[in-house]
């Protein structure tokens, strides 16, 4: 089992991209494997999340020809060749690994074919909720069994059948299951409506309408009329803002630092974390040079300052719900308090990760209160090494070894091969990152492909 020995620094000085984003990367293989035509889709997140989806597309009969890949991962570029909406019935069971995006959507896909198929996963994603996507696939028509352990908890055996479109009002504001209805609902006669609570990532709508598909947005109630086909196109992932947040805290909460992290995705529905950072008193300019696969692309530059603590607004959490552990570990730098509500989905991600940060913050010295629904943490006080078991959820790994960062002593994170599921190569960056701040000539900082 791996592990993170990470020491302080003083400040951090490079300039680099991270790799492609996991939500767009799931979404780009579902959605060209799909389509009618060959598309070629670059930079996709070669991790185990997005490959397991990637198989499961193939397992349904889409062709993908590897163009390049990142060396010891996995493809980053390659053709699509869809099947004109007319999947093939897989002839085992699909594993979704890790991943909750991948199971969901998939569920979404699968609604609404003339076969039967089963997916399944870890141990984490075994624990997790389906009964947010059965509800509403099963008021479609489509009858899902979930054969877990846990009441409502995957494997899941999925009957498709033809299905009728519904308005849907989510309880909770969740892009995976808006994305699952709307994806179901292409293959309805007629128009499904998913209402959210809450603004949520808009991933699925941008790209289904960068493919061709139209969709109507009235605030939160996103329709879709059945029977439309995307069209094949090309497509660029751009970096992924979420692996960005890891190196925007690193330098933010370390005065003189300056970091260029370079064509991430600046969707608005994602960018909360800037925004938040900003409030608590790092610089931060984020440049657009390109929108043209329907999300933006640029690079932002993040100086550090002595943070300050702040407080997360309610409608920000969906926007930056991955984030929120990293956050938690700027606040235990920041002056004052930082107060984070209204985040109980917290506890239903690959960890509890209200419980998984707040044992790890404590174990650091951290000054935390845990709630339902968050958290508040008084910062400012020196935060020391410790021993972090990451559980096995990768946002937990990468966040502690950022406040290895800050922290007298050496810590280690254990059981780090999770980083694998959303950000490949994530040592090899760190490793890079510190080297090049200290100016050591031998580092290696891997690009992205053209
Ligand atoms: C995702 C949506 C979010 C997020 C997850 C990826 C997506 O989950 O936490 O990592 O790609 O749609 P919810 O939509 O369930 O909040």
């Amino acid at each position: 089992m791996s592990e993170f020995r990470v020491k302080s620094i003083g400040s951090l000085e490079a300039s680099f991209p991270v790799p492609g984003d996991k939500s767009m990367s799931h979404r780009a293989a579902m959605i060209a494997g799909l389509a009618e035509g060959v598309s070629t889709v670059r930079n996709f997140l070669p991790s185990e999340d997005c490959l397991n989806t990637l198989r499961a597309m193939r397992a349904c009969g889409v062709e993908v020809e590897v163009l390049e890949e990142m060396p010891g991962f996995g493809p980053t570029s390659m053709r699509i060749h869809g099947r004109n909406m007319q999947l093939a019935a897989p002839t085992a069971p699909i594993d979704c690994g890790n991943s909750g995006t991948g199971m969901r959507l998939l569920a979404g896909l699968f609604a609404g074919q003339s076969f039967e198929c089963e997916l399944f996963g870890d141990e984490s994603l075994s624990g997790r909720p389906m009964g947010r996507i059965t509800g509403p696939l099963g008021d479609m028509g489509a009858k899902i069994d979930c054969l877990g352990e846990k009441p409502g908890c995957a494997p899941l055996r999925i009957h498709g059948a033809k299905l009728h479109p519904i308005r849907y009002e989510l309880p909770v504001a969740s892009a995976q299951v808006k994305s699952a209805v709307l994806l179901a609902g292409m293959f309805c006669e007629g128009i499904t409506t998913a209402v959210q609570p809450a603004e949520t990532r808009d991933h699925t709508e941008r790209m289904l309408e960068s493919f061709g598909v139209k969709l109507t947005t009235e605030v939160n109630a996103i329709s879709i009329e059945g029977g439309q086909v995307p069209q094949a196109r090309d497509f660029q992932v751009p970096g992924d803002i979420s692996s960005a947040a890891f190196w925007v805290v690193a330098a933010a909460a370390l005065p003189g630092s300056c970091l260029v992290i370079r064509q991430v995705g600046l969707n608005p529905t994602r960018t909360a974390i800037l925004d938040v950072i900003e409030r608590m008193g790092a610089q931060i300019t984020r440049t657009i040079h390109s929108a043209d696969d329907g999300e933006p692309i640029g690079d932002i530059e993040i100086r550090g300052a002595k943070l300050t603590g702040t407080e997360l607004l309610r409608s920000e959490i969906p926007n930056l719900i991955d984030e929120i552990p990293v956050i938690a570990v700027a606040a235990a730098m920041a002056e004052g308090k930082t107060v984070i509500r209204n985040a109980k989905e917290l506890r239903v991600k690959e960890t509890d990760r209200i419980d998984t940060v707040v044992k790890g913050l404590r174990a650091m010295g951290g000054n935390i209160e845990e709630f339902e629904d968050g958290m508040e943490i008084t910062g400012g006080s020196p935060l020391h090494a410790a021993t972090i078991e990451s559980h096995g959820d990768h946002r937990i790994a990468m966040a502690f070894a950022i406040a290895g960062l800050f922290a007298s002593g050496e810590t280690v994170v254990r059981n780090t091969d999770c980083v694998n599921t959303s950000y490949p190569g994530f040592a090899r960056q760190l490793a890079a990152v510190l080297a090049e701040s200290r100016n050591e000539a031998d580092y290696d900082l891997p690009t992205v492909p053209a």
